[in-house]
């Protein structure tokens, strides 16, 4: 199977207008489409979801997804196969609407039907994070529309509305709930930008959007209301501070591990699987620790070995050896739609008036290539990536770095971690995924 990309920018698709109700938890939105290649790209892809069962990769403001109708048993299975991933790890379902998530609670029950069948205690969170990098969990109704592979047996389905523009327009072009996991191959580093998904599933699936790189880096929040207290299942783009500030979620508690010994049976079934793994041995440092010395790059041999490093708050250049640079890589600056960081406090009215709003240009770091002649016959290499000291550009270039360092070739990867006690920045979602990448911690 040959797999095309399909680049389709966002801000060429037409207008967004918002419809606000009375009592409505979000705003309603319609676009006015226009014409052109970016629109005829985007209904191509939609038909494809609908015409055939070979998913197609999209992007969303946290990652990659890889969508198929969440209705179709033949479509969802093939979503399993491309990425190898293990039958009973549930998917999320893509809504663009609150009406269409309505419909999936109802099911085809069409005589006790409730006007509104969201659990209240979602309410606030809807309010405030939706569109955005949340996933509640639902009951799933006896009589789904889902597929049943996408809830891989549990009585409840995960549901999110994601707030790239692109990815609502594909689900509503669509007319179908899209069932998406990341679109990397299973236990690989999710996929942040469209090369990402052809490097894993190439050959895999027809059709990978190319929206450019993804605004948050990591992947949703999953969060558990239906039980008490309600729970984290996965610390994600909303962290558990804003979820605190949420009436009912006062009492949030964590309800995830983020080391892999020990975890018998995890709520979310898809955090006892390794995970976000390059082939590069990871050895993580908790944030604040010191870089490594020559010491403890020698006990992997470090003689003709080529170590891959990426800084965050503190760490040297190179982890501060003399060394000659040999290749300065740029950083690959690309359009994208974005919304500025969110720490305001809870409001009545969702963030579709941001959607448009922002173009900003997303910058992800690149390695680059220092030397160093400590040994008299093989050079060491160390490609160097510095990601930066805010959480949400460590987050937002965390898996690309991952990515890039396994295409140079490293043995080894130190990263240099962040501080995820504080609990109100996304931290806590790079230190879950690096924790769960890395070999060894120290
Ligand atoms: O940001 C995201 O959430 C991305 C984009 C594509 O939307 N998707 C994503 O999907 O990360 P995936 O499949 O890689 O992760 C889904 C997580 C897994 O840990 C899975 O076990 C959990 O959500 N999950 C899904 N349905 C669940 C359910 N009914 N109960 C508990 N956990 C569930
Ligand atoms: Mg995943």
């Amino acid at each position: 199977m040959e797999t095309n990309t399909l680049p389709v920018d966002s801000s060429r698709l037409g207008h967004i207008k918002l419809n606000q109700r009375p009592n409505a938890l979000i705003d309603e939105w319609s676009i006015d489409f226009e014409e052109g290649t970016d629109l005829k790209s985007l209904q191509r892809a939609a038909q494809e979801l609908r015409d055939t069962n070979t998913p197609v990769a999209f992007p969303t403001e946290t990652v990659y997804g890889l969508g198929a109708d969440a209705t179709r048993s033949d479509a969802v299975r093939a979503i399993f196969a491309a990425k190898g991933r293990p039958a009973d790890n549930p998917l999320i379902v893509h809504v663009w609407s609150i009406q269409q998530l309505q419909e999936l609670l109802l099911g085809r029950n069409t005589t006790d039907r409730h006007p509104n069948s969201i659990p209240k205690i979602y309410e606030p969170l809807i309010r405030r994070f939706w569109p955005g990098p949340l996933t509640i969990i639902l009951p799933n109704p006896e009589s789904s529309f889902l597929a049943p592979e996408v809830t891989a047996g549990l009585s409840t389905f995960g549901a999110r509305m994601p707030r790239s523009i692109l990815a609502l327009a594909l689900i509503r072009l669509a007319g179908v709930p899209l069932a998406a996991p990341s679109a990397n191959a299973s236990t690989r580093p999710s996929p942040t930008a469209a090369e990402h998904v052809k490097d894993d599933l190439d050959g895999r699936i027809h059709t990978i959007i190319d929206g450019g790189p993804c605004e948050v880096g990591v992947e949703s929040t999953v969060v558990d209301g239906l039980s008490s207290p309600p729970t984290i299942l996965r610390p994600g783009g909303i962290t558990v501070e804003q979820l605190r500030q949420c009436p009912g979620w006062e009492n949030v508690v964590v309800g995830y591990k983020d080391e892999q010994e020990g975890v018998s049976r995890p709520r979310a079934p898809g955090m006892k699987y390794r995970h976000y793994s390059p082939k590069a041995k990871v050895v993580l440092y908790e944030g604040g620790a010191k870089a490594p010395k020559m010491g403890d790059l020698l006990t992997y041999g470090a003689e003709g070995k080529t170590f891959g490093v990426i800084r965050t708050m503190a760490w040297p250049a190179a982890l501060g050896f003399p060394a000659e640079i040999i290749e300065n890589g740029e950083s690959e600056c690309t359009n994208g739609t974005s919304s500025p960081a969110d720490h305001s406090p809870p409001e009545t009215q969702s963030h579709f008036s941001n959607l448009f709003r922002n173009v900003l240009q997303h910058s992800v770091p690149h390695a680059k290539q220092h030397r160093l002649s400590v040994f008299e016959s093989k050079p060491i290499d160390i490609w160097d990536i510095n990601l930066g000291s805010s959480s949400e550009d460590v987050a937002r270039g965390l898996f690309s770095a991952l990515r890039e360092l396994d295409q140079k070739g490293t043995d080894v990867i130190y990263v240099e971690g962040i501080d995820d006690q504080v609990g109100d920045d996304i931290a806590a979602a790079v230190m879950n995924r690096l924790r769960k990448a890395a070999e060894i911690k120290m």
